[in-house]
């Protein structure tokens, strides 16, 4: 398998590693995301928010008076983080903090990465922050929109326009580049993804010391899971 990781982004302002606009994150509505997940959170709840971004995600748990511990690669993405939470600047690949948290969220198709290697780490990452019983929530790419997207096909999450100005597959890799545009501001991010179906999850999730899964969400994007 021929599996490249190719991510690049333009548009205004710091820019992630992977081609993400930290303005276009800062600015990016909350989307209900942890109640089509599921996801309760009883107050003082732990959760590592991996690959948190601008905290989009890492706001509502905060609200729900959960601990939140936010990993990001990104310097620019954490400094718009809510000081409630706790920062951490590393990659999710070699974080050791040593301690586990009742609940690890890994969102926005990271899972998807292009190399198996990467999936793998994050995976293993979660695992290993996690005690015997502790809940992992990982949300996918929708394996339909990767299947049947095509250039010219627009959508928007909130305020936010979203163009599809390129697609191209070449199993197992698809390649995107998405224009994103809010009010005058435009910004392109090109990314090469995988589409994960449920068994590959599954697998992947079970052979780093996971079970008891459960399909989630309107279009099926997040999957939970037990460590064991
Ligand atoms: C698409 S953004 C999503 C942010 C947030 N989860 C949300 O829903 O708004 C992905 C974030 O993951 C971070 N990221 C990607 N790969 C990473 C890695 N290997 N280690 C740490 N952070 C990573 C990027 O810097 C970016 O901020």
């Amino acid at each position: 398998m021929n599996e490249r990781a190719v991510f690049s982004g333009s548009g205004p302002g710091a820019r992630t590693r992977d081609g993400c606009s930290v303005a276009l994150y800062e600015q990016s509505p909350y989307l209900d995301e942890l109640q089509d997940c599921g996801l309760t959170l009883g107050p003082a709840s732990s959760v590592l928010d991996l690959g948190c971004g601008a905290g989009r995600l890492t706001r509502p748990m905060l609200e729900s008076s959960a601990l939140v511990t936010a990993v990001d690669n990104s310097e620019a993405m954490l400094r718009a983080v809510p000081v409630a939470a706790q920062t951490v600047l590393s990659d999710i690949e070699s974080l050791h903090f040593g301690r586990t948290f009742e609940t690890v969220l890994l969102a926005s198709g990271l899972i998807n990465h292009p190399e198996l290697d990467a999936r793998r780490a994050f995976v293993d990452c979660a695992r290993r922050h996690l005690p015997i019983g502790g809940s992992f929530l990982l949300q996918r790419q929708d394996p339909d929109w990767l299947r049947n997207a095509e250039a010219g096909d627009s959508g928007r999450t909130g305020a936010v326009m979203i163009h599809v100005e390129a697609v191209s597959r070449a199993f197992p890799l698809i390649a995107m580049t998405l224009r994103y545009q809010l009010g005058d501001d435009v910004w392109r991010q090109s990314f090469s993804v995988v589409s994960l179906s449920d068994v590959d999850l599954e697998s992947l999730l079970s052979a780093a010391g996971f079970d008891a899964f459960e399909w989630r969400g309107r279009k099926r994007r997040w999957l939970s899971a037990i460590a064991r």
